[in-house]
């Protein structure tokens, strides 16, 4: 079986592609096709004839997004219709990646699958679009929704990852703030590629996943653990308004899955399991 990954080289492409145990895997780039193209995509996907189509692009810069909305729904929106078209016309499945930026933060607790979307800003409203489009265009897709990720790639779009970004800041000495009264899944993309690859095997019914490692926490907390794992004394915690944006964020954006576990999927390690195997891989700590 013949799985076709688009965005091969972004954070989570990258680990799908590494956590890959023997299967016929093609990795695309932006070079071998454009997502915003319909024509490029038919043509690759038509060139491997793959049974699964994973489409793991994005423009996934969220404050870009708000000042280039055409661009955000061209590959977030748009980009998404033209993978599913192109997997449709081959017969092939789509798994597409969505985000916890669907949500508007105000429930309080994590959101399953069934909670009602309410993106906040021009990327969640982009995404959603692209999980709606994808889904009338191939009815059986997947929409994988994974959150806050951090991988030993880095995502491209973004310039790095989280984890790495506060290392640096602290390892050089400097002081370091973050925001307490944001919550979020920080989710590690080799766990979420592993679970994508689980969904593939087992030809997983279609519609959304939501794909994370347990056990919500604050961005301070989250830090706060990455910095007490590596030896270094936890950051300063500050109210998200010390960072003014230039879009609105969900304060909670946590998300659980009320679909995994009745399909049989044991829930992911925690997030604090999940980092310390990420400071591993990176060579930040020894196991
Ligand atoms: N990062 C997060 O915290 C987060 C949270 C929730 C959900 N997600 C979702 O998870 C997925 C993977 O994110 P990630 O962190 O792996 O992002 P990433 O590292 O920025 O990877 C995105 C990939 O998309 C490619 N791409 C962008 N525009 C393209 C286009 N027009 N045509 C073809 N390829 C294009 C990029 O290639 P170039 O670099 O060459 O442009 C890159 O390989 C995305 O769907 C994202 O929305 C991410």
């Amino acid at each position: 079986m013949k799985i076709l990954i688009l965005g091969a080289d972004g954070q989570l492409g990258t680990d799908l592609v590494k956590t890959n145990p023997g299967r016929d895997v093609v990795g695309a780039v932006l070079a071998d096709a454009d997502v915003t193209d319909a024509g490029a995509v038919r043509t690759l996907v038509e060139k491997h004839r793959p049974a699964w189509v994973v489409n793991t692009t994005a423009f996934t810069r969220t404050e870009d997004c708000e000042e280039k909305p055409e661009l955000a729904f061209a590959v977030n929106a748009f980009g998404a219709r033209n993978a599913a078209t192109a997997a449709r016309g081959v017969g092939a499945r789509l798994l597409t990646i969505g985000t916890d930026f669907v949500f508007d933060g105000e429930k309080g607790a994590p959101y399953v699958e069934s909670d009602p979307v309410r993106p906040l800003n021009v990327y969640g409203i982009s995404k959603y679009a692209g999980e709606r489009l994808a889904q009338v265009e191939a009815p059986d897709a997947v929409v994988a929704r994974g959150a806050s990720l951090f991988g030993a790639a880095g995502a491209l779009g973004k310039g790095g990852n989280f984890v790495e970004s506060i290392l640096k800041k602290a390892k050089a000495g400097e002081d370091v703030s973050v925001v307490n009264d944001i919550v979020v899944s920080p989710t590690y993309t080799r766990d979420m590629a592993a679970r994508l690859w689980e969904l593939i095997d087992r030809n997983a019914p279609g519609g959304v996943y939501h794909i994370v490692n347990p056990g919500a926490c604050s961005w301070w907390e989250f830090a706060a653990e990455a910095l007490r794992l590596v030896g270094l004394p936890a950051p300063k915690p500050v109210p998200s308004s010390a960072y003014p944006s230039k879009i609105k964020r969900p304060k909670y954006a946590a998300l659980g899955s009320e679909r995994l576990k009745p399909l049989g999927f044991a829930p992911l390690r925690s997030w604090r399991d999940a980092l310390k195997a990420y400071l591993v891989e990176k060579g930040h700590i020894v196991r």
